[in-house]
């Protein structure tokens, strides 16, 4: 990656206490480029007008704007702009879907890969949750997650295609086919995954795919659900009010055509506006150029971390992965949170601390202190990588973590 990429990023000019700062916490949020920025800009300076609400000049060049946003979007997925949602985030994304399914307490849904409230509490209110078995820091095997099918009969798979915690890709194509034969709807929750791999939704062959903008560069606040048509065109809006319907009698409603039925009450047009903008930014990256420099991320990362006393490190084993891994301190007298505040307060490196929305994979592990989290994207340089991985190492020796 070219280092010249790091000028579009304004916040990596910031010090604390007069240093620069290493930002390893790209999982929660990912920095903004100046492109993303500026989109927002020239729409609050240019524009600021509502969308599909009005005639006047700013209404209409604030409609068309939103519009091309979404075909951008669209086009970058290969999906088609009318099956293609904003949405405020996943999350929101995932609750559409299982509240729109109109589930029951019968239904099964099968979760692959990753624990991640996102992608379970939407499913648990609505429906049992069973879970693929496996190792967090594999990809799940396919005969396992045939087998649970089987068991399971499950009417939803709901697969998270790479985890915020490990790092772990899903092989998210091969699970959808097989899902598929059998009748169960695929929600590919891609919060993870879109920010660092290409996705082609008519490859992956999924029923529904679920993202964030702000993990992929782009603001916070908005998210796209994309759906297959039929499935989409089935499914309940979350949410009714202005801007759904096509027309309103003293006694009821009729609802748009997708996807405006699902976009509720005035939608977030200048996040969205600055989401097409990332889209932009990383295309002209080059997906062959992001994955290769994060794979030396991921290479250093994992390289750094090894054998590092008191510790126990959760990250994928295998490529391909994403530069993410989880330290868990083994003993309690300098938890994660302390440890993150030092990082941070003594040497300027960012990195998350907790249990990361994923409670129950915590609790399968035994490890009840939570995480670290280190994660790396397209700005960051190895040797960034490496200097968390020497102050964690000299933190570790000089204090029992
Ligand atoms: N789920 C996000 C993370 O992993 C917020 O940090």
């Amino acid at each position: 990656m070219n280092p010249a990429l790091r000028a579009d990023f304004p916040l990596l000019e910031r010090t604390l206490d007069g240093r620069p700062l290493v930002y390893l916490d790209s999982a929660a949020t990912a920095l903004k480029p100046r492109a993303v920025l500026a989109a927002e800009e020239a729409y609050a300076t240019q524009m600021t007008a509502n969308v599909h609400r009005g005639k006047h000049a700013l209404s209409e060049e604030a409609s068309v704007a939103y519009e091309s946003a979404r075909k951008r979007i669209a086009r970058f997925f290969n999906a088609d702009p009318e099956c293609l949602v904003f949405v405020k985030n996943t999350t929101e994304a995932i609750n559409l879907v299982a509240v729109g399914l109109c589930l029951s307490s019968d239904d099964v849904v099968l979760n692959a890969g990753g624990e991640h409230h996102a992608n379970l509490v939407p499913w648990m209110r609505r429906a049992r949750v069973e879970l693929v078995p496996g190792d967090p820091c594999e990809p799940v095997s396919l005969d396992a997650a045939m087998a649970a099918i089987a068991r399971h009969r499950p009417k939803v798979l709901a697969i998270g295609h790479a985890s915020n915690i490990t790092g772990v890709i899903q092989p998210a194509r091969a699970l959808c086919e097989m899902a598929r034969a059998h009748g169960v709807i695929t929600v590919v929750d891609a919060a993870q995954s879109a920010p660092h791999l290409p996705i082609d939704v008519e490859e992956m062959g999924c029923d529904f795919l679920a993202l964030s903008a702000h993990k992929m560069l782009g603001p916070t606040g908005v998210g796209a659900l994309v759906g297959r048509r039929e499935v989409l065109e089935a499914l309940e809006p979350l949410c009714v009010g202005g801007g759904v319907v096509e027309r309103v009698t003293a006694t009821g409603y009729t609802l748009k055509k997708i996807p405006y039925r699902f976009e509720a009450g005035t939608p977030p047009i200048s996040a969205a506006l600055g989401f097409a903008a990332a889209v932009s930014y990383l295309d002209e990256l080059g997906f062959d150029d992001i994955v290769e420099h994060e794979r030396r991320l991921a290479a250093a990362l994992s390289q750094s971390l090894c054998e590092i006393p008191g510790v126990e490190v959760l990250m994928a084993r295998r490529e391909p992965r994403l530069a993410i891994a989880a330290i868990a301190p083994r003993s309690a007298l300098v938890g994660p949170d302390a440890l993150a505040r030092l990082l941070s307060d003594g040497h300027q490196i960012m990195v998350r601390s907790g249990f990361h929305c994923a409670h129950p994979l915590f609790d399968r592990l035994g490890l009840e202190h939570g995480a670290l989290r280190a994660s790396a994207y397209v700005y960051n340089t190895v040797e960034e990588v490496q200097r968390f991985g020497e102050v964690l190492r000299d933190l570790a020796s000089r204090m029992v973590v």
